[in-house]
């Protein structure tokens, strides 16, 4: 892997993709970047389904970040960029990833810019899909999700085929506890005082792609996905390895 970062290196050339999915609570963040993760093949990281699991587990990450999560609040900095920098070096984030509620403010933002830069990386593309306050209190209020693989679903817009049961790995659905009004209002609070600044600061570097995020699953996704694909051939095609377009 070195090598090959060092070769490309030499020639110009980037061996890995890194993307952002920016956007309020509800946005379709999740939704979105795993249809993405998907189709370009890379890792799909989302740092709350990474708080869940570990809420799940009751592991030492849960009962550090638990009252944040519940609150609706950001879990601190440090715990939240120390897992995420953990995470991408593992052997499936080599060829890129894909950025879920990550970063959400300038200190993660940075953090970030700073360990990709160490490997002579950074984030290629942002993509900032934006709704109407309506309408993400419509979707939170019907979303469900799967307790195992954390796939989203919603009671009207993507039922599952069948009513309670994870169409993906059959995981029993479940409404999150933090979808609660008073939680939801605390989380777009959250959003909007700290979170989208990050909207400015991706897009003076130049990176910010915004997507309208309303109407049906696909139709968002045929928005963003032929884009980042376009993105990810033309990388492939100067160089990148291990991938099948
Ligand atoms: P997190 O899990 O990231 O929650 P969030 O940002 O509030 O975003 P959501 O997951 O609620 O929405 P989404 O944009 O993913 O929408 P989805 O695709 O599910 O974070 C939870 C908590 O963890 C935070 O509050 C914080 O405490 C902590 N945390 C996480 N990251 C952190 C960080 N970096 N730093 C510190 N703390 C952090 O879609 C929503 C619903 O709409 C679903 O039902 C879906 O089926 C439906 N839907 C999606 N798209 C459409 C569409 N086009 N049309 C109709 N319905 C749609
Ligand atoms: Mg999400």
């Amino acid at each position: 892997m070195k090598v090959l970062l060092n070769r490309g290196r030499l020639r110009g050339v980037k061996n890995s993709l890194y993307i952002v999915f920016l956007g309020a609570p509800g946005a379709g963040k999740g939704t979105q970047a795993a249809r993405v993760a998907q189709e370009l093949k890379l890792a799909h990281i989302a740092t709350g389904d990474l708080f869940r699991q570990a809420l799940e587990q009751g592991t030492d990450l849960a009962m550090k970040a638990k009252s944040y999560v519940e609150k609706g609040v950001l879990v601190p900095d440090e715990i939240t960029i120390r897992m995420v920098l953990e995470r991408i070096s593992a052997p499936d984030c080599e060829k890129g990833v894909i950025f879920d509620g990550f970063p959400r403010n300038l200190k993660q933002a940075q953090a970030l810019d700073k360990a990709l830069a160490k490997e002579g990386k950074a984030v290629e593309k942002v993509v900032y899909i934006k709704v109407s306050v309506e309408e993400l209190l419509n979707r939170l209020s019907g979303r469900w999700i799967c307790r195992q693989c954390q796939t989203p679903y919603h009671t009207v817009n993507s039922p599952p085929r069948v009513w309670g049961k994870c169409d993906k790995c059959g995981g029993e659905l479940y409404q999150r506890p933090d979808d609660t009004v008073e939680t939801v209002k605390k989380r777009l609070e959250v959003y909007f005082t700290e979170t989208a600044s990050l909207i400015d600061y991706y897009t003076q570097a130049g990176k910010l792609l915004e997507i309208d995020g309303e109407g049906s699953v696909d139709e968002v996704a045929r928005r963003i996905v032929p884009i980042l694909s376009g993105l990810a051939g033309s990388l492939s095609t100067r160089g990148r390895d291990g991938y099948n377009y």
